[in-house]
């Protein structure tokens, strides 16, 4: 039996039709298209399929869609300018925290998710933000730069 479900996706409110056991990403990624949200593991121990639940980024490969309804998502898209690329985004490119780009968009979501709980994170609370994210390519320094980086540019 499928059941309803209706929330806000990156500010739009949406609705699908869902099996009780189909994950949060399984319905972004096949319902609505938004690729950018990765599965790794499958199991909460890689990042790369994070997203914001009401504002905070969590694994949506843990999460059961019906568990959604009436609550806020935001994917990579939702946090991307219309016009360009945030100044995370550009400090990413700047410093080189991309490589295959497989962890990107999670690891965005969850230095996103960073900044805006500590506008200017020491070394130790981006660790601390980023460490269910795995990056196979970066070494994670670059990656610690760029956030640094844009949390300069915003202050
Ligand atoms: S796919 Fe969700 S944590 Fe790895
Ligand atoms: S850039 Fe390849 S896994 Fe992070």
């Amino acid at each position: 039996m499928n059941l309803k479900v209706s929330f806000f996706l990156n500010g739009e409110k949406v609705e699908a039709s869902v099996k009780p056991d189909t994950t949060l990403l399984n319905l972004l990624r096949d319902e609505f298209g938004l690729i950018s949200v990765k599965e790794g593991c499958g199991y909460g121990e890689c990042g790369a399929c994070t997203v914001l639940l009401d504002g905070k980024p969590v694994n949506s490969c843990l999460i059961l869609a019906p568990k959604v309804e009436g609550r806020h998502v935001t994917t990579i898209e939702g946090i991307t300018p219309k016009d360009g690329l945030s100044p995370l985004q550009e400090a990413f490119i700047k410093k080189g925290a991309i490589q295959c780009g497989f962890c990107t968009p999670g690891m965005i979501i969850s230095a996103h998710g960073l900044l805006k709980e500590k506008p200017d994170p020491t070394i130790d609370d981006i660790k601390i933000g980023i460490s269910g994210n795995l990056c196979r390519c970066t070494g994670y320094i670059q990656i610690i730069e760029a956030i640094k980086d844009a949390a300069r540019k915003k202050k």
